[in-house]
């Protein structure tokens, strides 16, 4: 066991990466990226003894990354965090979304080179680096027809079985750039 009696120091602000473009809406902000400019997520490059925190809120949307140190001052009441470190409670495969038609759909919407740099806000190390994909099988209620990999009816040997031009239009290009 490792106890930790720490402060956290008033923290100091760096604005590293490209910042989020914000455009705000009466439901609330977004970032707007183009073909040419996209927010990024600024990396982990913390030194020890110090912190990095990231956090997004109506003021400062997108991606907004504090770094701080930590104090060690036994002579103020603290919080008291015990870390230890060889036992883990939990097991992340990792994070991701899903490419649905409306995603291939609304992607492909975009100019080429915005298509580029929306992947990469999701998948590559500038963005939140997605490492998992859900990809429906047929349709889903995010589809433009209700559709399965074989209508026709009756056909219980599934001699039809076929992917559809969904497939190939929104998911397998998709999926091949991320
Ligand atoms: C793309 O966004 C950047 C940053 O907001 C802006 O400077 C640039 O003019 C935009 N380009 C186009 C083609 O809208
Ligand atoms: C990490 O931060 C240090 C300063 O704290 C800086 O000199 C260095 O270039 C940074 N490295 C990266 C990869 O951003
Ligand atoms: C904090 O300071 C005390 C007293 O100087 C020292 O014994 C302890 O190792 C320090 N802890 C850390 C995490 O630096
Ligand atoms: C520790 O906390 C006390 C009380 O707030 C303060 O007077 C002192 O300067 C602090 N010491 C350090 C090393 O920050
Ligand atoms: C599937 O069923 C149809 C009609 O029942 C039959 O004509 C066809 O030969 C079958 N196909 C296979 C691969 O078994």
């Amino acid at each position: 066991m490792i106890g930790l009696l720490l402060l956290l120091s008033a923290s100091a602000i760096f604005a590293f990466g490209h910042e989020c473009r914000n455009r705000k809406f009466p439901s609330g902000t977004v970032c707007v990226c183009n073909s040419t400019y996209c927010d990024t997520v600024p990396s982990i490059n913390v030194s020890h003894g110090n912190y990095q925190v990231y956090s997004t809120s109506k003021s400062k949307p997108g991606f907004y990354c504090e770094i701080g140190s930590f104090i060690n001052n036994t002579t103020v009441a603290a919080n008291e965090i015990t870390v230890n470190p060889s036992v883990k409670y939990q097991t992340i495969i990792g994070f991701g979304g899903a490419f649905t038609d409306s995603t291939g759909i609304n992607i492909n919407s975009l100019p080429a080179a915005a298509q580029k740099k929306l992947i990469e806000s999701y998948f590559s190390e500038n963005g939140i680096e997605y490492n998992l994909c859900r990809v429906p099988l047929a349709g889903t209620d995010f589809s433009t027809r209700a559709y399965s990999y074989d209508d026709v009816p009756l056909d219980t040997n599934l001699s039809k079985f076929s992917l559809q031009p969904e497939d190939f239009n929104y998911k397998f290009g998709l999926l091949h750039h991320g």
